[in-house]
């Protein structure tokens, strides 16, 4: 069996070929054989790829296939670097993400949760631009295990169907504009970085933005921006659409800075979410502005929210800390059940959406700080009167808990301290040191928030 590369001047080479077998996943969800990365492949898969680089292989053909192998509903699987196990039947993803929690906490795992439906459940995107040599145009995905590499991406079944038809208006409106480039990371040329769409599931409104280099050489023409918002407008029906464009400041030496400016529409989109705890349901509207984190999958929010609340079994008289709140989605659940609730948060946007949130969902025992964990859990330690918090919800960013953040936490000795994360390895490394420290790790419990990817959602609770 052969494979043949045509090159640009109609030499036509044989490609060499290798049949290998694949035994497991690797940390991204791609086949391996040995330690060669094939996207695409299955466990215990028989099949036929093309070695490129030392440690990665293009599936050329699948000659024996799992019997979890299914026929994914995308066009660009498996090059396209969003999904990497569309072709493996759902039930076995949500066993093998178990397997996964299981692992790194080595102790019993509650069964993951997964999605009632795990297609175009997503409530954002963020596409790139990118061209090559030629200047030919690329936006869309990063392809699977390229280095900056885009995919033109015509479909994703994550998301809505509005995401790609924003996507090829926004394409032909770039193709229509000769001057206009992608932005290049090595050389700082170009103008065009990043295009975020996002849509309210369960509330209202879709939102647009462009992000830009703020390198002035590549400052956008005012006539590119009219043509831009006049192109989104075309492809949304929707009344409530916000469109903006972020500048993206980079400077040698000092931290990348991001400028937002409304060019047309309401300057966030809300979302609704159903918190079912302890036997009472609430109804809680959120504000979501154009930096402002949200939980990417809404349905699974209000399953991920509700059961780490239940969780905790009581709250009522209790002072519980939000840390890394973002809008305060969960600190404000937590406040309808609990004594008051504080939470902190480093992004403004959010910070500002807190505050809208807790005055439409009328709740009085809220506060917000802002700023980093560790800076502002020091300060206040310090003002007169700082009470300590019976409960600390966690919600850090991938990377974890910081020192600083972690050492408070084992001070503050609170008696239970629920832990939500997207990236249980992390997660697992901190509840190991808190667990040095008194606590006892009383429940994992995975929510699947990602279908088909293999990113994992995973609650623990700690008990003193
Ligand atoms: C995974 S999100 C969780 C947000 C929120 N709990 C929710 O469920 O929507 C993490 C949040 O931490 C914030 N963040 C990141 N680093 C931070 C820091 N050092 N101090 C405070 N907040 C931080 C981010 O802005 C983001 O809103």
């Amino acid at each position: 069996m052969a494979s043949f590369f045509i090159y640009s001047s109609g030499i036509i080479e044989p490609v060499p070929t290798k049949i290998v077998i694949t035994d497991r996943f690797s940390s991204k969800g791609r086949g391996l054989s040995g330690n060669c990365e094939i996207a695409g492949a299955l466990p215990g898969e028989e099949v036929l790829m093309e070695p490129c680089g030392r440690r990665k292989g293009f599936l050329r053909q699948v000659i024996t296939p799992s019997q979890e192998r299914v026929a994914p509903r995308c066009c660009h699987v498996p090059d396209c670097g969003g999904c990497a196990l569309q072709h493996f039947d759902y039930q076995s993803q949500l066993k093998l993400k178990q397997q996964i929690v299981e692992r790194e906490f080595g102790s019993s795992v509650k069964p993951i949760i997964g999605c009632t439906d795990p297609w175009r459940y997503r409530n954002k995107m963020e596409f790139s631009f990118s061209q090559n040599r030629s200047g030919e145009k690329f936006v869309g995905l990063m392809l699977a295990g390229s280095r900056g590499r885009v995919l033109n991406l015509i479909q994703c079944h994550l998301v809505s169907e509005w995401f790609s038809q924003v996507l090829e208006a926004v394409r032909s409106w770039w193709n229509g504009i000769v001057d206009l480039k992608a932005y290049r990371h090595s050389s700082d040329e170009g103008h065009l970085r990043n295009l975020t769409l996002r849509e309210a599931k369960q509330g209202q409104g879709k939102m647009v933005m462009l992000t830009v280099s703020g390198n002035p050489d590549y400052a956008l023409k005012r006539q590119w921006l009219d043509t831009f918002i006049e192109t989104i407008k075309k492809v949304s029906s929707e009344p409530h659409l916000s469109i903006f464009l972020q500048v993206q400041q980079i400077g040698k030496g000092r931290p990348t800075q991001f400028f937002e400016m409304l060019l047309s529409g309401p300057d966030h989109i809300t979302e609704k979410l159903k918190i079912d705890a302890f036997g009472l349901c609430h109804h809680l509207d959120f504000k979501i502005s154009p930096t402002s984190f949200f939980q990417p999958n809404t349905a699974q929010a209000e399953l991920l929210y509700s059961v780490g609340l239940e969780a905790l079994e009581d709250l009522s008289g209790a002072r519980v800390f939000d840390l890394y709140c973002g809008g305060a989605t969960i600190g404000l659940s937590a406040a309808k059940y609990a004594k008051e609730v504080v939470g902190i948060e480093l992004n403004h946007h959010s910070v500002f959406d807190a505050g809208w949130n807790q005055e439409v969902n009328q709740i009085q025992n809220f506060s917000i700080h802002r700023g980093d964990v560790g800076e502002v859990l020091e300060r206040l330690r310090k003002e007169a009167g700082f009470e300590l918090p019976d409960i600390v919800i966690v919600d850090p960013p991938r990377a974890g808990l910081d020192g600083r953040a972690l050492g408070h936490l084992k001070d503050f000795a609170a008696k239970k301290i629920l832990y939500i994360s997207c990236n249980p390895k992390t997660q697992a490394e901190n509840v190991k040191e808190l667990t040095l420290s008194g606590y006892a790790l009383k429940l994992i419990q995975p929510v699947d928030q990602f279908p088909h990817t293999i990113h994992i959602e995973n609650i623990c609770l700690l008990e003193r």
